[in-house]
C-alpha cells in the first residue's frame, strides 16, 4: 500500500490554562494525531474533554504550551512567516461551535460570508465578491434572497449553513467542524451531513469533526480518537472503535448511543465510567490491532484484552 499523504499532524500538543496561582486547567494533556488527506477525522468525548481547544490549537486561535502542529509539511507552532499565516488562514477553517455566538449579529450574511475574501481581498468586483457569496449561499442549502438579511433572522441549522458557508468560500483544503450538527435536529442533522459529504467529494477536502457523542460521528468518521480529561485514551478506525472497543470510556460513550432497531434497543444497558479506576498519567499507548491503539498501563492493558 503506498504511503498516505499526512495532511496534519499533531506531536505530543499540550494546551495549558493556567487560573491562578494554585490551579491550572490542562485542558489537552499531551495528545498525538494524524490527519490523511481526502478523510474525516472523528473526535468525540464529552464535555470538557478538550476537543473544542484541539480545534482551537491547530487553527492557532492559542499558541500551545507545548507541542507541534505541521500542516501541509509545516510547522505552524510558534513564531510563523507571513506567507504561512496567508496560506492557514484560507486553506484552514473551522466552523465553529455555537453559531450563534460567532456570526457577528449588526452583519448581514452577505458581510459574514465574504469577510475572508474581503481580509484577503480575494475578488476584483463588488460583482464578483457578491456571485461568490451567491453561489456558496447555494451551494449550502440557503438562498441568494437570504444574504441581506442578519442571523437573528434564521433557525439553528440554517446559521450552522451559514458558518459553514464562511469556511468553504474560502475553498480550505481542511475543515474542523466543532459539533456543526449537535444542536440540531436529527433530519436536520442528516441534511448538513450531506452537504458536507458532498463538498469533501466535490472539493477533495479533509474534515476534523468533532462531537460529543458516537452517533452521528461514527458514520461520517474514517477514524476516530476518543477524548476525556484532555487525553486522547482510544484511537483507531471507526468500525474498530464501534466493534472492538477497548478503553471502559469508549465502551460507555458507545453504551449512550440509542439502536436505530427498537428490538436491540430496549436491551441496550447503560455502562458508566468511573474516572478514578484508570490511571492516566502512568498510561502509554498500546497498540490493538494496525492503527487502533488505547491508551493504558500495562495492567489495565492486560486487563482490558481478557
Ligand atoms: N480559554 C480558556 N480558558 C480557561 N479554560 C478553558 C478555556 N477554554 C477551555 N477551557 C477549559 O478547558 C477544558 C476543555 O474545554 P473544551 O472547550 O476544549 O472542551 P470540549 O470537549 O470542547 O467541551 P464541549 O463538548 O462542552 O464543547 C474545560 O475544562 C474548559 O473549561
Ligand atoms: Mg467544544
Amino acid at each position: 500500500m503506498a504511503e498516505r499523504d499526512v495532511i496534519l499532524e499533531v506531536k505530543n500538543l499540550k494546551q495549558y490554562f493556567r487560573m491562578n496561582r494554585h490551579f491550572t486547567v490542562k485542558a489537552v494533556d499531551d495528545i498525538s494525531f494524524k490527519v490523511y488527506r481526502g478523510e474525516t477525522f472523528g473526535i468525540v468525548g464529552e464535555s470538557g474533554s478538550g476537543k473544542s481547544t484541539t480545534g482551537r490549537s491547530v487553527i492557532k486561535l492559542y499558541e500551545p504550551t507545548a507541542g507541534h502542529v505541521i500542516f501541509e509539511g509545516k510547522e505552524i507552532t510558534g513564531k510563523i512567516a507571513e506567507e504561512t499565516r496567508k496560506m492557514l488562514r484560507t486553506r484552514l477553517q473551522m466552523i465553529f461551535q455555537d453559531p450563534m455566538a460567532s456570526l457577528n449579529p449588526r452583519k448581514t450574511v452577505m458581510n459574514i460570508i465574504a469577510q475572508g475574501l474581503d481580509i484577503h481581498k480575494l475578488y476584483k468586483t463588488q460583482e464578483e465578491r457578491e456571485n461568490r457569496v451567491y453561489e456558496m449561499l447555494e451551494t449550502v442549502g440557503l438562498s441568494r434572497e437570504h444574504a441581506h438579511r442578519y442571523p437573528h433572522e434564521f433557525s439553528g441549522g440554517q446559521r450552522q449553513r451559514i458558518g459553514i458557508a464562511r469556511a468553504l468560500i474560502m475553498s480550505p483544503s481542511f475543515v474542523i467542524a466543532d459539533e456543526a450538527i449537535s444542536a440540531l435536529d436529527v433530519s436536520i442533522q442528516a441534511q448538513i451531513v450531506n452537504i458536507l459529504k458532498k463538498l469533501q467529494k466535490d472539493r477533495d477536502l479533509t474534515y476534523i469533526f468533532i462531537a460529543h457523542d458516537l452517533s452521528m460521528v461514527r458514520y461520517i468518521s474514517d477514524r476516530i480518537a476518543v477524548m476525556h480529561q484532555g487525553k486522547i485514551v482510544e484511537m483507531g478506525s471507526s468500525d474498530a472503535i464501534y466493534k472492538s472497543p477497548v478503553h471502559p470510556y469508549t465502551k460507555a460513550l458507545l453504551s449512550a448511543v440509542p439502536h436505530p432497531n427498537p428490538g436491540v434497543e430496549r436491551y441496550r444497558k447503560r455502562i458508566y465510567y468511573d474516572p478514578a479506576t484508570v490511571n492516566y498519567n502512568e498510561g502509554r499507548y498500546h497498540t490493538i490491532k494496525g492503527d487502533h491503539v488505547v491508551l493504558a498501563t500495562d495492567g489495565e492493558y492486560e486487563n482490558w484484552m481478557k
